[in-house]
């Protein structure tokens, strides 16, 4: 078991959020099937900010299938071997449709939107999915790479142009996935003061209550049901005029799914990629010989990055998913109506599948993948994702050869009570 003081597990903002809750669960919220004892609530704090919590490490050595406490209060399924959560992200019986059942389990207070790709279970999620895949087809993805290549050259000048010191998170790794993601989307990046603050919302956990969720939530679907509306006047060359133009032509997708597709891709679509970028940066300065590697032989950072996102996996989980009969996972019987949380993180460390796992190895022998995720939902955007982290690494560290953090590794501080996690800021110095 975690040797953690139950104190230390849960967030820190747990008084506000009690109260949230109670506001959020209706006084009929039934209790899911009785489980054993909770292992955790998740998510766990980190000791080390750039290394998941110890307790997911135990779960995966000692019971890879546990039950465990959302943040929220709700019972779920803790899964953390390789093999299960494969498993548990392909197998249709553990369902994201599923969460709109009555008592079904939350991970956040914000209820999950019935509109969103991430929601659905096939056939609505292929079909949303097929028109959303236009944006990310592997020839698309190549035509990106000269805007890629020119917005981190342009990030770059700025930060030699200013003070030798800075916060890498601020001043390189958001702005160039944020620019690269509103671009494919046709969302102006001069919006970029608006949408910090609802990606914090949209992947809070319980920090927030629901009436600032919900108010967060209301703003950015106008903002997006302005842009459709901007888009249909004016089409470009972007996803949300080519689904604009799709809606108006066939009646599908709805204005709402356009919306809700809209922001997925804007928040998950750069989030993710902020965090392996800078965390990844931060595996790179505490293994200089992996870094010496890329330096002699720079073709090797494609192959960096996925080491780095395997040792960086944003969050720890996945979003949840909801068995629609009983399950037997790695000899654990899963109940019906279980909420379960396949931790890609506990997976991408887990020695079956990577021997010597918390090793920072960029030529590694094993190909196989989890840190983008299994099955119906994997990540739209691996292929951008992959891209991004390839050119905005060798940029910066051909650029700035001396880069270095100027805090402890250890003082960096990781955004534990997001979905996804992220280092809420990476100070370095360069010269
Ligand atoms: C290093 C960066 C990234 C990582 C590690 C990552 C990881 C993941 C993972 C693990 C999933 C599966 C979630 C689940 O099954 O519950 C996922 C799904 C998703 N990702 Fe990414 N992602 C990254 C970058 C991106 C980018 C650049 C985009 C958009 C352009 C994106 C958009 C999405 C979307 C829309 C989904 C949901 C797909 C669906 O429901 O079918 N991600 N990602």
């Amino acid at each position: 078991m975690s040797d953690q003081a139950p104190s230390d597990q849960v967030p820190p903002d747990q008084a506000a959020s009690d109260q949230a809750l109670s506001a959020r669960i209706p006084d009929d919220h039934s209790p899911l099937a009785p489980t054993p004892p909770p292992r955790f609530t998740y998510p766990v704090k980190r000791t080390d900010p750039l290394v998941p919590a110890d307790a997911y490490a135990e779960a995966l050595r000692e019971e890879p299938v546990c039950p465990i406490t959302l943040a929220t209060g709700d019972p779920a399924w803790f899964v953390a071997r390789h093999q299960d959560v494969r498993t548990a992200l392909s197998d249709p019986r553990f369902s994201r449709e599923a969460l709109f059942r009555p008592g079904a389990a939350r991970a956040q207070l914000v209820e999950p939107d019935p509109d969103s790709m991430i929601s659905m279970d096939p056939p609505r999620h292929t079909q949303i999915r097929k028109l959303a895949n236009r944006a990310f087809s592997p020839q698309r993805v190549r035509r990106m790479r000269p805007y890629v290549e020119e917005v981190a050259a342009q990030l770059l000048d700025a930060m030699e142009a200013g003070p030798p010191a800075g916060d890498l998170v601020e001043m390189y790794g958001r702005p160039l996935a944020l620019r690269v993601i509103c671009r494919i989307l046709g969302v102006p990046f001069e919006d970029y003061d608006k949408f910090g603050a609802w990606c914090d919302r949209f992947f809070s956990l319980t920090k927030y209550p629901p009436e600032e969720l919900r108010q967060a939530d209301e703003d950015m679907r106008a903002y997006f049901a302005r842009l459709v509306g901007h888009r249909r006047e004016e089409p470009g060359d972007d996803l949300i005029s080519a689904l604009v133009r799709i809606h108006d032509e066939e009646g599908e997708p709805s204005e709402r799914e356009i919306v809700s597709l809209g922001a997925l891709l804007l928040f998950a679509g750069h989030d993710t990629t902020v965090t392996v970028l800078c965390a990844g940066t931060a595996t790179l300065l505490n293994n200089p010989d992996q870094l010496a590697l890329l330096r002699a032989d720079p073709e090797l950072y494609p192959e960096a990055v996925e080491e780095l996102a395997r040792l960086n996996v944003p969050g720890g989980g996945t979003a949840i998913r909801i068995t629609t009969s009983d399950v037997k996972l790695g000899g654990t019987v899963i109940p019906e109506g279980s909420a379960v949380l396949a931790s890609v993180g506990t997976a991408s460390r887990d020695p079956e599948a990577y021997p010597d796992p918390d090793h920072c190895v960029i030529q590694r022998e094993q190909r196989t993948q989890m840190a983008f995720g299994q099955g119906p939902h994997f990540c739209i955007g691996a292929g951008l994702a992959r891209l991004e982290l390839a050119i905005g690494l060798r940029a910066l560290f051909e650029r700035f050869p001396r880069l270095r953090l100027t805090v402890p590794a250890q003082q960096l501080r990781w955004k534990d009570f997001a979905v996804l996690g992220g280092l809420e800021d990476m100070p370095v110095a360069w010269d």
